[in-house]
């Protein structure tokens, strides 16, 4: 179990300041999902934690800065699924999965039969087995995000970040992927940072939600007290209408506005 802070964490890209400083603590074992507007800060946010950019200020996991670590070890602490990833199209499920074990694999060495055996069991239990011998550029857009989010669960890292990990998945495979995120964190104290487009996933699944706007956190706190249709409408400029189910979940749902006379 691993917490994950943030101390005045700001990213730049040149002069354009993405996230403005951001300071947050993730407890072990804890969901906070990230939502706002395109072009908030989400995925800047999560690409400073997996060391793809830049950033001032401090990011820390169980008290240790990252940015000291050696990108093999990083890797060991935090495992990151891109909005975007590369597929190689000509690998196998079995061998793009088997990437998730590269930070314990020396320079020249191979992997070890526990490694494949881990790949194997995490195949399984993400019903992904007849994938294994498929190659990727063969695949569907949902089925290859599955691989990633499998190569990821591979790595066995305490933190998950995961960006918009459900976007190409119908809704179905965007149940089973959450849920099997959230009996990972469960089960293995995982700690997930993501970032979530759907607001009414976003609020089942994770304990917090930080809603950004131009790099600044302006509502942060539970679901309920985020997804409110005032905040929504200026943060996002839409016209939503939020219900309250008994079980305590939060429903957002757009408005059709009325046609212009
Ligand atoms: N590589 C980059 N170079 C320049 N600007 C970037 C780059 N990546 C993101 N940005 C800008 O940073 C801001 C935040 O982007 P991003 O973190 O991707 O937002 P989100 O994930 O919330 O949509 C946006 O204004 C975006 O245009
Ligand atoms: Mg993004």
């Amino acid at each position: 179990m691993s917490s994950l802070a943030f101390q005045d964490v700001v990213v730049r890209y040149d002069r354009h300041v993405a996230v403005q400083p951001f300071t947050d603590s993730v407890r072990p074992g804890e969901w906070l999902c990230l939502i706002g507007p395109n072009g908030a800060g989400k995925s800047s946010v999560l690409r400073a934690v997996a060391g793809l950019v830049g950033h001032e200020g401090t990011i820390t996991v169980d008290g240790a800065p990252l940015a000291v670590r050696s990108p093999r070890r990083r890797a060991a602490l935090v495992a990151y699924v891109p909005q975007s990833p590369l597929i190689p199209a000509d690998m196998t499920g079995f061998d793009y999965v088997l990437l998730g074990r590269n930070p314990y694999i020396g320079y020249f060495g191979s992997e070890s039969r526990h490694d494949r055996a881990l790949v194997q069991d995490v195949l399984e239990r993400l019903d992904l087995v007849r994938f294994a011998d498929r190659r990727l550029g063969t695949l569907s857009g949902g089925e290859q995000q599955r691989l990633v989010i499998a190569r990821a669960v591979a790595q066995e890292a305490p933190v998950l970040l995961l960006d918009e990990p459900t976007s190409a998945l119908d809704i179905g495979h965007q149940q089973q992927a959450l849920e099997l995120v959230d009996r990972l964190r469960r089960e293995h104290g995982l700690t997930v940072v993501s970032a979530m487009h759907d607001l009414t996933l976003a609020g089942v699944y994770a304990d917090r939600l930080t809603l950004l706007h131009q790099g600044s956190v302006v509502a942060a706190g539970a679901a309920a007290e985020v997804l409110r249709a005032e905040t929504l409408s200026e943060f996002y400029g839409v016209s939503v209408s939020v219900h309250h189910d008994p079980d305590g979940t939060v429903v957002v749902v757009p408005r059709r506005t009325a046609p212009l006379a």
